[in-house]
């Protein structure tokens, strides 16, 4: 299926690494142009030139901190320069502080300052700041990454639940607002997603891992493909009727009917 994004312009946040480079090579691989936006400056061109290797599109790094009002303002103002505007936002953001614990224990303050930031308040930043490119040019789309945790919390969760459900609102409040304009707004919510490829180890031990296989009925931890075709379906042309929803990826651990 031709998803219909050949030449478009996608900018993927958090994106040096894990699925937010995984989500940038998808869309590539679908012919859109990408901008990568992360932190680590080496990392990112490293993945701008695997991406132009292997698809044949442009990809266009920026070095630069999400929670940075300077930083994104030079973000927008890269994508205005390099491509004139903007079709397809990705927000990907950087991890609840770790480790996570019961709600109850979670009294430090800085800990929710830093989840809020992380979470909540980067994706917004940047969504404020690059959404006027996005702006009449009769199509768009906003694919937002949160967490499954919004429909069902997960035990430990709360740093992330909390934030993410401020998020999963927001990205609703977009698409009432933008849907005139031809912009879908969509969340994609994963969990228990395979991490064991990730720079310093994944997420969870392997006893932990085996007891997260079965709490979805397909007892298997879910794939960095499974997430990135998600998004790219949702930047698609053919998923221009779906907004202001959220897509679950979470291999059916969700327990609710709909
Ligand atoms: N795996 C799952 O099952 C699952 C489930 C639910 C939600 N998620 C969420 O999915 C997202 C991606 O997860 P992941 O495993 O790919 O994470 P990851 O491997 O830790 O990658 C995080 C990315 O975020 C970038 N980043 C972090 N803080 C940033 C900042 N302030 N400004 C710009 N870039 C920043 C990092 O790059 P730099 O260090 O270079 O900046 C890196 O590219 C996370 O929010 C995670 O919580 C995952």
């Amino acid at each position: 299926m031709d998803l219909g994004i050949r030449g478009k312009v996608a900018l993927v946040t958090a994106s040096s690494a894990g699925m937010g480079r995984n989500i940038a090579n998808a869309l590539a691989a679908e012919g859109a142009n990408v901008v990568l936006f992360a932190r680590s400056a080496d990392k990112l061109q490293a993945v701008a030139a695997e991406i132009e290797d292997q698809h044949g599109v442009r990809a266009l790094p920026v070095s630069g901190d999400m929670l940075s009002s300077e930083d994104v303002e030079r973000l927008r103002a890269s994508v205005q320069q390099a491509f004139g505007g903007l079709d397809i936002l990705v927000l990907n953001t950087g991890r609840a502080p770790n480790p996570l614990r019961a709600t109850l224990e979670e009294t430090e303050e800085a800990r929710w300052h830093e989840a809020y930031n992380n979470q909540l308040w980067s994706a917004i930043q940047v969504a404020k700041t690059l959404l006027p490119l996005m702006l009449g040019r009769g199509w768009g789309r906003v694919v937002a990454i949160t967490s499954a945790s919004v429909k069902s919390p997960m035990p430990h969760h709360a740093l992330s639940t909390v934030f993410r459900a401020g998020m999963t609102a927001y990205v609703k409040h977009l698409a009432n607002e933008l849907g005139a304009q031809g912009i879908t707004a969509n969340c994609v919510a994963p969990a228990l997603i395979d991490t064991s490829h990730r720079v310093g180890g994944a997420a969870y031990t392997p006893a932990q891992t085996e007891a997260r296989k079965r709490l979805t009925p397909l007892g298997r931890m879910g794939a960095q493909e499974e997430v990135t075709g998600t998004v790219a379906f949702l930047a698609s042309r053919q998923a221009g009727f779906i907004t202001g929803s959220t897509v679950l990826v979470e291999g059916g651990m969700v327990g609710a009917l709909i």
